[in-house]
């Protein structure tokens, strides 16, 4: 075994589809995919179940000493992310902790806390890990660098169809206004925005299916010639 172990960074706005075809692409590579976003998540989960609430503007950063946040993505390309050795893969689903997420991570302590775990995650396996500010904040080097978009009427349609695969019923408007709020808060936060990573490849999948866009993903990373990707492989 040897080679290098590489990362493949995908940053986009919410909705762009970012976490199914990268889960899906690291699964046909063979590579450990990593969801960020479940980590900020699971921090929020984490905080709510200790505070109750969680006040806008104060920082929480120092209440994580000894938090142990673990994920494992499994050979189907499911995530399963635990909270101090509970699963909590289901709970940080739930619309309460959306509500209160921004607050967790416009924190910077936290984001310091969370990017400390991303990055001790590279080096013994290639990955691929999705966020906001991979590419441009946790790992500024990594060999391959995708923005993902879409507009943001196709992604709130995006989400409406995924609401309805659940069985749950949802407003049209109030999802778009969601994703209008939430673009804002990514782009806006002064820690760790959502930005175009410098030598990033962006793609624009307004019009494109899931399946062109996992194809057009593994088709960049092996124009990288990313190295150790068969070493990456696992099982
Ligand atoms: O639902 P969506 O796919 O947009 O969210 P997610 O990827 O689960 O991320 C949840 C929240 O965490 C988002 O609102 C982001 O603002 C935040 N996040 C972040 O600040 N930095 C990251 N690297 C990943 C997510």
């Amino acid at each position: 075994m040897g080679g290098k172990r590489i990362v493949v960074a995908v940053d986009g706005p919410a909705g762009s589809g970012k976490s199914s075809v990268s889960r899906e692409a690291a699964r046909r590579l063979g590579l450990r995919y990593i969801d960020s976003g479940a980590i900020y998540r699971a921090v929020t989960h984490f905080l709510l179940g200790r505070f109750g609430s969680l006040e806008k503007g104060r920082s929480y950063a120092a209440f994580l000493d000894g938090l142990e946040i673990a994920q494992r993505f499994d050979p189907e390309g499911r995530v399963h992310t635990s909270v101090n050795g509970d699963d909590v893969s289901s709970a940080i689903r739930d619309e309460l902790i959306a509500r209160n997420i921004g607050t967790v991570s416009d924190d910077p302590g936290i984001r310091n806390f969370v990017n400390g775990l991303l990055r001790s995650w590279s080096g013994r396996e290639s990955l691929i890990m999705d966020g906001r500010d991979i590419g441009t904040v946790v790992f500024p080097d990594a060999a391959v660098k995708i923005f993902l978009d879409a507009s943001a009427e196709v992604r709130s349609l995006r989400r409406v169809a995924e609401y309805r695969e659940m069985g749950k019923t949802v407003d049209v408007n109030e999802i778009r206004n969601q994703i209008i709020r939430r673009d804002q808060e990514d782009t806006e936060r002064p820690f760790g925005r959502l930005a175009k990573a410098e030598g990033s490849f962006y793609i624009d999948t307004s019009s494109m299916d899931k399946e062109e866009v996992i194809k057009r993903i593994i088709e960049l990373i092996a124009e990288a010639g990313a190295p150790g990707l068969m070493d990456g492989r696992q099982g």
